[in-house]
């Protein structure tokens, strides 16, 4: 039962029958506790919306200006943090389940039950809603939190190495406009982010002096660095990522042609972020400068990846690569990142 002391719950009914309308307010009038609006379409809703709060909306499918589930998509789109419950003349169980399914907190059939099943719906409807939106704000929250800690990490090793100073955050620019440019989704440029942020952690067990050195390593200090990829990879591979980071950073130096390291893996056997990394860290290494020699320069970074397309790197990252950069020039590697 309701808080008798509770305000009233502000339905708004879209719905342009005046005899389904009128019922509505007359099964609600018997349980009370409502304050009902109307309109009779979209375009009213959309008004009605601009100086007013509901709580709740009860949504006829069949409206003059609106037919079918895409009014469901209009409605969501006019007011996103609205619980919706569909109210439909068909009889229909699909379109009540196809409704839920497009973002619908529930559904009524009109003409069926009392006005106490109106009331329970909605207020159900309403629960349901506040439940989901508390639920995506508690993921954005610890998204937000993790990311914090990827960057503070990755800020701890460019401190020990200043060398390399912001080297992982440029790469990580690059990585998502390369990214972005072939058509990936969000939540995979926000994996991409986090593994560039951090691809180089594994530099953390290389002595300082290895990685500033000017002049050819000897062959043992060089296995000393190349094995940063690896190591890196097992200081992550513990955290549960909703990304393959740990193989990221495994894979970042590995060639299509078997010729990277550490494992010499081929093509097919690259994960897709680590060959958009391979790409992105070679261009932003070469095109910056570097303790033990000069910054060689945007087109000596774009003739690596052109002459080894194919072989070492792979073709759609160069293509993409390519034109982000014949677009966006060196302000790629300043552009601001993801804000998740
Ligand atoms: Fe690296």
């Amino acid at each position: 039962m309701r808080d008798p002391n509770a305000p009233p719950i502000r339905l708004l009914l879209v719905e342009d029958n005046p005899g389904d309308a009128r019922l509505v307010r007359a099964l609600l009038a018997e349980t009370g506790g409502f304050e009902l609006s109307y309109a009779e379409t979209m375009a009213d809703a959309k008004t009605w919306l601009i100086d007013n709060d509901a709580d709740v909306v009860l949504l006829d499918l069949s409206l003059p200006d609106s037919h079918g589930l895409e009014t469901i998509d209009a409605m969501r789109k006019l007011a996103p943090l609205l619980p919706i419950v569909v109210f439909t003349g068909l009889a229909d169980e699909d379109v009540g389940v196809a409704a839920v399914k497009r973002g619908c907190q529930d559904y009524l059939v009109k003409g069926v039950g009392d006005g106490h099943l109106i009331s329970r719906t909605v207020l159900y409807a309403i629960e349901r809603k506040t439940l989901e939106i508390e639920r995506l704000q508690s993921a954005d929250r610890m998204k937000k939190v993790l990311l914090q800690t990827v960057r503070a990490v990755s800020l701890t090793l460019e401190i020990r190495d200043p060398y390399t100073a912001g080297h992982q955050r440029r790469v990580a620019q690059l990585a998502v406009a390369i990214g972005r440019q072939m058509g990936w989704s969000e939540h995979t440029l926000e994996g991409l982010q986090t593994g560039a942020l951090i691809h180089d952690l594994g530099k953390i067990s290389v002595p300082s002096d290895f990685l500033s050195r000017p002049g050819k390593l000897s062959d043992a200090a060089f296995g000393v660095v190349r094995s940063h990829a690896a190591v890196g990879a097992e200081i992550v591979d513990g955290i549960d990522f909703p990304w393959p980071v740990a193989t990221m950073i495994r894979q970042h130096h590995e060639r299509l042609d078997g010729s990277g390291y550490p494992l010499g893996l081929t093509a097919e056997s690259i994960i897709p972020e680590a060959r958009i990394l391979a790409v992105a860290d070679v261009v932003e290494a070469i095109s910056s400068h570097r303790p033990y020699r000069p910054a060689l320069g945007m087109d000596a970074a774009l003739a690596e990846i052109h002459d080894h397309c194919a072989t070492r790197y792979d073709p759609e990252v160069v293509q993409a690569c390519e034109t982000v950069i014949r677009s966006q020039g060196e302000a790629v590697f300043g552009e601001v990142g993801l804000g998740f």
